[in-house]
């Protein structure tokens, strides 16, 4: 028998508490705000940012957002940014990838202010991540672990094996189960011996963008495994990176798609926006 983790019910949980500490920080005059850029008309980015509003609004913060088009330059889309830094009502930014081609996202994402990056892309924040000292962890490994602490699922000591190296999720996902005492390893596509390594994990992590690309051979008895992948079917379903019905019965804990790490990510990037609020005053 194996435990589904309900992204959905830890994200409630935890939004209950943001929405309780928002009313807080206002009763006091602190007024959180987040500022969400939107370049082009990615539909698959107008959800995720359409979602990302709702949830400041229910919880209580406030939410602005600069929609720009799709022939947007790096410069001006830095220009917006500088202004953000130094806009008081703004807490937070959160620029939404991808961006066009034409710009350097390199460079946009160090123009955000690090007390402001509530995404924790900028080079100080992965310091500080890397250092043990995050003051913004990227929401969606955040969101994980977040989730594997509502169900006491023991994190030292364990072997976490992470299947992907992005800058979003594989590399920081690393790093903050490193700072809770697991032993890590971090796999990719030029991995050699793929099914040997996953069969190590205790907690298993997919991240690679492809859908049902774990499958039952590569899972020990009794594992953790965290699904991060969105993709979407040929049917219109989205499914996994995990191919969740052959796998469900080996684990221990399981995360389903949807409704596992992606609640979980927004629910983060609140935590992060009432951080900044915070850490300002
Ligand atoms: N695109 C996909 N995931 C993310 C995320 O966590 N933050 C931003 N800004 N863009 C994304």
């Amino acid at each position: 028998m194996y435990t589904k983790i309900d992204g959905k019910q830890v994200s409630q949980a935890v939004r209950a508490r943001i929405a309780e500490e928002t009313a807080s920080l206002k009763s006091k005059g602190i007024e959180p705000g987040l500022a969400v850029i939107i370049v082009g008309n990615d539909p698959a980015s107008r959800v995720y940012v359409n979602n990302k509003k709702k949830a400041c609004e229910q919880t209580g913060i406030n939410s602005f957002e600069y929609a720009m088009a799709e022939d947007t330059s790096t410069e001006e889309l830095i220009s917006l940014i500088e202004k953000l830094n130094n806009d008081k009502r703004v807490s937070g930014i959160l620029c939404q990838l991808p961006v066009p081609k034409q710009i350097d996202e390199e460079r946009v994402l160090n123009a955000i202010s690090p007390d402001k990056d509530v995404d924790g892309f900028h080079p100080v924040n992965c310091g500080r991540l890397m250092t043990g000292c995050a003051k913004f962890a990227p929401c969606t490994p955040a969101g994980m672990v977040e989730m594997l602490k509502y169900y006491n699922i023991p994190i030292a000591g364990k072997h976490c094996v992470i299947i992907g190296r992005s800058n979003i999720v594989g590399k920081p996902m690393a790093m903050l189960m490193l700072a809770n005492n697991a032993t890590v390893t971090v796999c990719h596509s030029k991995t050699d011996n793929l099914p040997e390594i996953t069969k190590q994990a205790d907690i298993l992590v997919a991240a690679v963008g492809k859908p049902k690309f774990v499958t039952a051979e590569m899972v020990k008895d009794g594992a953790v495994v965290l699904d991060v992948g969105i993709n979407r079917m040929e049917n219109g379903k989205l499914c996994g990176d995990v191919d969740f019905d052959a796998v469900c019965e080996k684990t221990s804990y399981i995360t389903p798609v949807p409704g596992g790490v992606g609640p979980m990510t927004i629910t983060m990037l609140l935590q992060n926006t009432l951080t900044a609020a915070s850490d300002e005053n």
